[in-house]
């Protein structure tokens, strides 16, 4: 492994944060066929939604969710703001979500008028806590968004009954987690509706991309006006009416036909995609596991009835700086690990919409000292070259604690 970091740092010195990297964090796989099928979807003069390509995302999406029908939409972000339309989300409603996760999570709800109440997240998993969700429910609690992080499922039993016992809908942003499961059944099959992204950074990805799939089957009607439009075009192209006219509130939600040919290589590949970076995901944790046993920093730990889909591996450092050395370190050797997020709840937007319910040690620490590694598909032997330089920061860091041991 000696020989993968000594060549890297002998052709790149002295990487700097704005040049680009040698390992970057994603990158898109190809499955190799995505070409043909777009070009199929041209041939068939048939590029506007809908069409056989987004029906057969449609369907496979679908079945791995448990059945349950799926919209293929543009994003993740535009299926959380269908889900906030479809649960009627009004000025005066809120929504409880964690404050470690993206923007639109919030925005989603934001857009309807109604406030996200920002709650902490646990400390090993950065899902979000049951308790502290618990402690936020009030009489204006409507829902409870639930993010997946990093793939792995959040505690779905603890969180379904407080919306049972409370009366009300839970929604999985499963942006992350296409392909995971939660005790044996998949996440994105628990909540009334779920999320999913096939953005360019998701392990299935068709560059811009995501899915509605909708559990509670008394919401699919309104969802298909909403997506088209606010019409009932999706009644008419089956033949259940004679036209479409406006409904009710929409937007255009649909996907082209070309991004769907792409994609629905991508989905079919979906099982080898998860299984190649959960080889990966493995990898890292074994090579990994002795310096965090001596505490340079920690690794991630699902729980047991968690079979997560590998979509990121992160170490979690001591602190903000140390942190910041090890992506330095990192960077002299052209590897790009990235942080993330700044939480929503300090953010000056999620000021401004949102509020804050109980301390936020464990987000604070997340968005302070979590640090993702690369993870792709092919990534193949530029992981040794990862792993061998957080191996070389660590006998450096070592080194230096030990120097500070003598000083003290
Ligand atoms: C938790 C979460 N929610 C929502 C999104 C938005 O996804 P999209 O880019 O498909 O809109 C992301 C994207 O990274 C995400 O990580």
């Amino acid at each position: 492994m000696r020989v993968f970091l000594g060549a890297l740092r002998h052709l790149r010195p002295a990487e700097t944060f704005w040049r680009p990297c040698l390992i970057p964090f994603c990158r898109q796989y190809l499955v190799g066929t995505e070409e043909n099928e777009i070009a199929n979807a041209i041939k068939n003069r048939s590029i506007a939604a809908p069409g056989p390509y987004s029906e057969l995302c449609e369907a496979l999406i679908s079945d791995q969710v448990g059945k349950a029908p799926a919209l293929l939409v543009p994003s993740c972000t535009a299926a959380l703001e269908m889900a906030a339309i479809l649960l009627n989300l009004q000025p005066g409603d809120e929504v409880i979500m964690p404050s470690f996760t993206f923007s639109t999570t919030a925005t989603s709800v934001v857009l309807r008028g109604a406030r996200p109440v920002f709650v902490d997240v646990d400390p090993s998993t950065f899902n979000l806590d049951p308790e502290a969700v618990a402690r936020a429910i009030g009489p204006s609690t409507r829902a409870i968004f639930v993010v997946h992080y990093a793939g792995v499922p959040a505690d779905m039993e603890s969180l379904l009954l407080i919306a049972r016992e409370h009366g009300i809908k839970l929604v999985e942003d499963a942006a992350q987690a296409y392909g995971s499961f939660y005790n044996g059944q998949p996440a994105g099959s628990h909540g009334h509706l779920s999320c999913f992204s096939f953005h360019g950074t998701k392990n299935i990805s068709s560059g811009e991309g995501g899915a509605l799939v909708i559990n509670d089957r008394d919401l699919l009607e309104r969802a298909e006006i909403i997506r088209e439009k606010g019409t009932d075009r999706a009644k008419f192209l089956t033949g259940q009416t004679a036209f479409y006219t406006w409904q009710d509130i929409g937007s255009s939600m649909v996907v082209n036909e070309m991004t769907a040919a792409f994609l629905s290589v991508q989905l079919r590949a979906a099982a080898h995609i998860t299984e190649r970076r959960l080889e990966q995901w493995r990898r890292y944790k074994a090579a990994l596991a002795e310096p965090a046993a001596q505490g340079h920093f920690s690794l991630p730990d699902p729980p047991r009835n968690c079979k997560h889909n590998a979509h990121c591996f992160f170490v979690v450092l001591p602190s903000r700086e140390i942190r910041a050395d090890l992506m330095q370190h990192l960077r002299a050797f052209g590897i790009n690990a990235v942080s993330h997020y700044v939480p929503l709840h300090s953010s000056p937007a999620g000021q401004r919409f949102g509020r804050q319910v109980g301390p936020m040690p464990n987000t604070q620490r997340a968005a302070d000292c979590l640090l993702r590694l690369p993870l792709w598909h092919d990534l193949g032997s530029d992981q040794e070259v990862v792993i061998e330089a957080i191996l070389d920061w660590c006998s450096k860091e070592g080194s230096r604690n030990a120097y500070a041991q003598i000083g003290q």
